[in-house]
């Protein structure tokens, strides 16, 4: 069998959850699970982190998924609903909303709801992609807390840099905020992991940590260790051929990397049908039992090659890491000029997985 396979570290994922704990001691935690938990599996991820305060998804779906595996916490549906015909599964299970628009609160007042229904008001403080206008959020909170059938529970807004500690727009956003939320009932939340770690002004009551669970530094040019985050996830595969290639001979498609010498290449089972990303390029680390060594040539489907100059005993059958335990995901990612993010998620239902702990 083909020996490509992704570990999930469940203990690592939980420790993860108290670094969050230490970062905002007090506050309320509604971690991020949408996406398929980060691509590491919604419920899995979910029931580890049974100690957090709520979920936060992106869509109906997602939240169904974890009601139908018996999670009794808040969820919230962090873009609220597409359309009005998930009102009545919103009511149904319980979910909390995160209004963006009006069309959205209006829509709720013209709905007839049968219970109840938890919101809470998103504000654009300047990422200007999802949010109320500033100016407008007293006077939409207003016909939030006179419809009967709606509990306003707060305030959101969502940080557009704090991942650069220097950017300018951070400091400028949280003030917007304040001013927008002066003198209105509810709760706050604007941290994302970016903000939990770097920006404790923006903890207020409730945090949403998303990438640092995983166990992923949310800084531009940062890295887990840094923060005492550990990997959750491991991508792993093995060595399925070494050959040795002559002085000025190419590897792989397009012949993009020419041997310098005579010279043994790794061949690893593992491609972009895997999801490792096809524009890693020449020189991207990948541990072969255990030491890095440079990826040579195009990634292709099912195969990419290394560089096994530092490796000559190295032989078929050695395992090797792409990313996880031992190589920061941070690294591969911008090797391949993407994030860590787009990594996880990327990893194809054709990859074994492994749960441990
Ligand atoms: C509204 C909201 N809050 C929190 C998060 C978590 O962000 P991060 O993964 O950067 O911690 C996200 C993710 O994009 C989000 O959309």
């Amino acid at each position: 069998m083909r020996r490509t396979q992704v570990s999930i570290n469940l203990t690592a994922l939980r420790h993860n959850l108290q670094i969050v704990r230490q970062a905002a001691p007090g506050r309320r935690v509604m971690a991020a699970v949408k996406a398929n938990g980060y691509g590491h599996g919604l419920v899995r991820v979910a029931q580890a982190l049974h100690d957090s305060d709520g979920f936060g998804v992106a869509c109906i779906d997602e939240a169904l998924q974890l009601r139908a595996a018996g999670i009794t916490a808040p969820i919230t549906l962090l873009e609220g609903f597409f359309h009005t015909d998930e009102i009545p599964l919103i009511e149904e299970h319980r979910l909390d909303l995160l209004l963006h628009h009006e069309a959205q609160i209006t829509a709720l007042e013209q709905a007839s709801l049968s219970s109840t229904v938890r919101v809470w008001l998103k504000i654009d403080t300047g990422m200007h992609r999802l949010g109320v206008s500033p100016e407008s959020a007293a006077s939409l909170w207003q016909r939030l807390e006179a419809h009967p059938r709606l509990q306003p529970l707060g305030q959101m807004t969502h940080l557009a840099c704090a991942d650069d500690l220097h950017h300018p727009a951070t400091a400028r956003q949280i003030q917007d905020f304040a001013q927008a939320t002066a003198g209105l009932s509810g709760e706050r939340a604007i941290a994302n992991s970016a903000g939990i770690l770097g920006w404790p002004e923006t903890h207020c009551d409730w945090v949403r940590p998303g990438i640092m669970l995983y166990g992923v530094s949310p800084f531009v040019g940062g890295r887990a260790a840094a923060h005492d985050l550990k990997p959750v996830m491991t991508l792993s595969s093995e060595l399925i051929a070494v050959n040795m290639v002559q002085k000025g001979d190419t590897v792989g498609y397009g012949a993009t990397w020419t041997c310098p010498e005579t010279m043994p290449v790794g061949v690893v089972a593992v491609g972009y049908g895997d999801g490792y990303p096809r524009h890693a390029g020449n020189g991207t680390p990948v541990l072969v039992n255990g030491q890095r060594v440079p990826l040579v040539g195009r990634v292709s489907m099912d195969m990419v090659c290394v560089d096994l100059r530092s490796q000559p005993e190295a032989c078929i059958g050695d395992p090797v890491v792409l990313w996880g335990e031992g190589l920061p995901a941070e690294e591969v990612a911008e090797a391949a000029g993407t994030i860590a993010y787009e990594l996880f998620c990327s990893v194809t239902q054709r990859v074994a997985l492994v749960e441990q702990g």
